[in-house]
C-alpha cells in the first residue's frame, strides 16, 4: 500500500465498484495478456525511472544527478532578477501577467514538500519551474523540457521505488481512459507511438547531454551508451492495440475501472412466488421456492443467454375437500445483454418448461377418501408470460415483477425476483 497523500488521494477508491464489466471471457483474456505484454515495458527503466522509481527529489531516491531540493530550488529563483523570465519560460507559449509572476512567488513561498515524494503541491504550471533546472544535465534536442510525471501517474509505490504490478498499471490506464485524458483508443495509441518522452524512453538517451553524460560518466564510473528498453517500440504498439480492442467501445470510457484488467465472474439469481385463487371452488395455494441460479456470461457483444432450473414445493387446498403436496418443477430462460451505455442490463425471460408431481387427496361428503398421483407437464406460457425488464447493470441489483395471471376461473399472481451478484467462486 501507498502511504497516505494529499497527492494521490483522489484516485484511492473506498467503496468497491458494483458496476459490471461486460466484456466475454475471450475479451477478458485477451485484455488481461496484452496487458501483461505492456505493463512489461511500463516496468522497464527507460519508462519507469521517470514514472516514480527514480526520484530526484529526495535523498535515496536513486537520483545519479544528486538530490535536487524542490524548495531550495524554487526559492533561488524566486529570489533571482530574473525570476519573471523563468516563470515566463517554464510557462512556455502562454502568456503571464504580472499577476501569474507574484502568485507563482506566493505560491513557492509557501511551498511544502511532501516527505515521501519531495513533490510539492504547488500547481503544475509552479512545478514546471523547477524542471527547468534540470536542463544543466537532460536537454537532448528536439526534447521538450525534461519532467517527471505527477505522484498520481507513477509507475513504481511511493517509497519503495518498485514497480506496480500488471492490474495496477491497467487500472491506472483505466483511470485515464474514463476521465477522458485518452477519450478514445487512438488518444492512447497516439501517446505510446509519438509523444516525446516515451520517444526519448526508446531512443534509451536518458535525455541526457554533454553536461549529463559527464555527470553520469563520473558517477557511476561507467561508459555511457544507449539503453533502450528490450521490447522493440513496434511490438508495444501491437499489445496496446490488443488492449484497447479487447476493451472495445462500449467499455473504453466506461467503469469499472479494472474491466479489462482482471477476470470478473458473475451470477443471476432467480425466485418465484405465487399467490393464486380459484373462487368457483374456493382453492388456494402455499408455494414455497428455492432460487434459482445461473452464470451470468457474456458474448463479444455483451449478450447473454442462461437457463435455471427451480424447484418450488406447494401446498394446495380445495374447499375441505382436497390437500395436495406438489412439486414444482420450472426451468427459466433469460436472454438479454448490457445496452450501449453500458448501465443498463436488459432482459427477456420466460418459462422454458415447467412440471408438477405430486399427490392428491381427497374427501367428498361421504367421507371416502381418495389418492390422486399426479405427474404432469405444465404449459406455463402463455397463462404467466414474463415481461421484458431493465435494471442497472450493477452487482447487488434486484428487480422485482408481478405476473398476473388467469385461466378460466383461476386467478393468480406469480412474483419474480431477479438478482445480479458477483461470483465468489470461479464458475466451473
Ligand atoms: C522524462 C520522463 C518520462 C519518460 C522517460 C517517460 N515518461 Fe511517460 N510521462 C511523463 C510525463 C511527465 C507524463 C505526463 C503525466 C504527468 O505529468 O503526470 C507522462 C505520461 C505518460 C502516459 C500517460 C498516462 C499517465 O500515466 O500519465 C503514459 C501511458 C506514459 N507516460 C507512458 C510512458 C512509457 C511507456 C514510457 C517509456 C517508453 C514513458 N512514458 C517514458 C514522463 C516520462
Ligand atoms: C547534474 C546533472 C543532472 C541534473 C541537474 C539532473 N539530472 Fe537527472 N540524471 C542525471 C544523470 C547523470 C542520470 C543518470 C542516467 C542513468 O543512470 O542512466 C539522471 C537520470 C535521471 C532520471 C532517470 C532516467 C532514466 O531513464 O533512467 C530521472 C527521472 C531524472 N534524472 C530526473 C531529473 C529531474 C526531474 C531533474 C530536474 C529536477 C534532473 N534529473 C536533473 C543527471 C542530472
Amino acid at each position: 500500500m501507498d502511504p497516505g497523500s494529499d497527492i494521490i488521494a483522489p484516485f484511492q477508491q473506498s467503496k468497491p465498484d458494483k458496476t459490471i464489466c461486460a466484456l466475454s471471457e475471450k475479451q477478458e483474456q485477451e485484455a488481461i495478456e496484452a496487458f501483461h505484454h505492456l505493463a512489461t515495458v511500463f516496468r522497464e527503466p527507460r519508462c519507469l525511472n521517470c514514472h516514480g522509481s527514480v526520484n530526484p527529489f529526495v535523498e535515496g531516491g536513486g537520483h545519479v544527478g544528486g538530490v535536487i531540493n524542490i524548495n531550495e530550488t524554487l526559492q533561488q529563483y524566486s529570489r533571482s532578477q530574473s525570476f519573471a523570465n523563468a516563470v515566463r519560460e517554464s510557462r512556455g507559449g502562454m502568456s503571464t501577467t504580472d499577476q501569474d509572476v507574484q502568485q507563482a512567488r506566493d505560491a513557492i513561498e509557501h511551498a511544502v514538500s511532501h516527505p515521501d515524494t519531495g513533490d510539492a503541491d504547488i500547481g503544475s504550471s509552479n512545478r514546471d519551474l523547477v524542471f527547468l533546472s534540470c536542463q544543466q544535465c537532460h536537454s537532448v534536442p528536439p526534447l521538450p523540457r525534461w519532467r517527471v510525471p505527477m505522484v498520481k501517474n507513477w509507475f513504481a509505490h511511493i517509497g519503495s521505488r518498485q514497480p506496480k504490478g500488471d492490474e495496477q498499471l491497467c487500472e491506472l490506464m483505466r483511470a485515464h481512459t474514463i476521465t477522458g485524458d485518452f477519450a478514445t483508443p487512438a488518444d492512447f495509441l497516439n501517446h505510446l507511438d509519438h509523444e516525446d518522452f516515451v520517444m526519448i524512453g526508446f531512443k534509451g538517451n536518458r535525455g541526457l547531454n554533454d553536461n549529463g553524460i559527464l555527470t553520469y560518466e563520473d558517477v557511476t564510473k561507467k561508459t555511457f551508451r544507449l539503453e533502450p528498453p528490450s521490447m522493440p517500440h513496434g511490438e508495444m504498439m501491437k499489445w496496446a492495440k490488443a488492449w484497447a480492442e479487447a476493451i472495445g467501445d462500449r467499455y473504453w470510457n466506461k467503469r469499472p475501472k479494472d474491466c479489462g484488467c482482471k477476470p470478473h465472474r458473475y451470477g443471476m439469481r432467480a425466485q418465484w412466488n405465487n399467490i393464486y385463487r380459484d373462487p368457483e371452488i374456493s382453492a388456494f395455494l402455499n408455494t414455497k421456492a428455492t432460487p434459482g441460479h445461473a452464470p451470468l456470461v457474456f458474448n463479444d457483444d455483451a449478450s447473454f443467454k442462461l437457463q435455471m432450473d427451480m424447484v418450488a414445493q406447494e401446498q394446495a387446498f380445495v374447499a375441505g375437500e382436497c390437500r395436495g403436496n406438489l412439486t414444482l418443477k420450472h426451468a427459466l430462460s433469460i436472454e438479454g445483454n448490457v445496452d450501449e451505455s453500458a448501465e443498463r442490463l436488459r432482459a427477456k425471460p420466460r418459462w422454458a418448461w415447467a412440471s408438477a408431481e405430486g399427490i392428491m387427496v381427497c374427501t367428498d361428503r361421504r367421507g371416502r377418501t381418495t389418492y390422486k398421483q399426479i405427474k404432469m407437464p405444465m404449459d406455463p406460457t402463455p397463462s404467466s408470460r414474463i415481461p421484458e425488464f431493465d435494471m442497472a447493470a450493477q452487482t447487488d441489483e434486484t428487480k422485482e415483477l408481478k405476473v398476473e395471471w388467469n385461466q378460466g376461473s383461476q386467478h393468480g399472481e406469480t412474483f419474480i425476483k431477479f438478482e445480479l451478484m458477483q461470483e465468489t467462486e470461479q464458475a466451473k
